[in-house]
């Protein structure tokens, strides 16, 4: 059974993928320990707690500076012992302390094709924002798994979304997580759990 710690900052539609996904069996062999959140007013807390799973908050807010933050949310993470640690929607920086303490055992999904509009500020509407700017065609969705540098990890999963001439970034947005984030994300957590992800260098294999 691989067991994954969710982390969320907001809506929760990706998590609530994953919930689904796990109920219908497109995800096998994987259950959710823990959905952990930066943000007290995030309804993916909610979703969690509907579907039953522990939910919990560790806020920058509540620990005197940033270092006494990330020790807090290392050892949040770590109480539950996660085979898989999956960021669904979670908009603050991996402290380099959890990198180092669980190796290509972080994922996150990311809404755009990595290498294009990723990086520092790409995050949430930004992102969509940026697509619209730019005038680009296609756009769509990256699972990767996190290393030290921002959005720069192995890619495991990307899938293309189509972009509209009337589209708002929020239409974007919501065709982006429809088409695409709500897909591969369940699909990369069941790959791992099978063992089908293979990582050489900064190359992520599915096999
Ligand atoms: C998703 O679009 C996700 O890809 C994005 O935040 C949104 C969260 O939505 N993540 C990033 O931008 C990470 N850099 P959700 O809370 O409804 O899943």
């Amino acid at each position: 059974m691989l067991k994954t710690v969710v982390m969320v900052s907001g809506g929760g539609t990706n998590l609530q993928a994953i919930i689904d996904a796990i109920k219908n069996g497109v995800i096998k062999d994987t259950e959710i320990s823990a959905v952990i959140s930066n943000n007290e007013n995030a309804y993916a807390l909610e979703r969690a707690k509907n579907a039953g799973i522990s939910a919990e908050c560790i806020s920058p807010k509540s620990y005197s500076d940033r270092a006494a933050f990330n020790k807090a949310l290392l050892e949040g993470v770590l109480k539950y012992e996660p085979d898989l640690v999956v960021l669904a929607g979670f908009l603050v920086v991996i402290p380099p302390e959890m990198i180092k303490a669980l190796p290509n055992k972080i994922i996150n999904i990311h809404p755009s094709l990595i290498p294009a509009f990723c990086g520092e500020g790409y995050y949430g509407l930004h992102v969509h924002e940026g697509v619209l700017e730019r005038g680009t065609k296609i756009t769509g969705a990256t699972v990767h798994f996190v290393d030290e540098g921002t959005d720069t990890g192995p890619i495991i999963l990307q899938k293309a979304v189509e972009v509209h001439d009337n589209d708002t970034p929020k239409t974007l947005q919501q065709r982006v997580m429809e088409e695409a984030e709500w897909k591969i994300l369940p699909m990369a957590i069941d790959l791992i759990a099978h063992d089908r992800v293979v990582i050489e260098g900064n190359k992520a294999s599915v096999i």
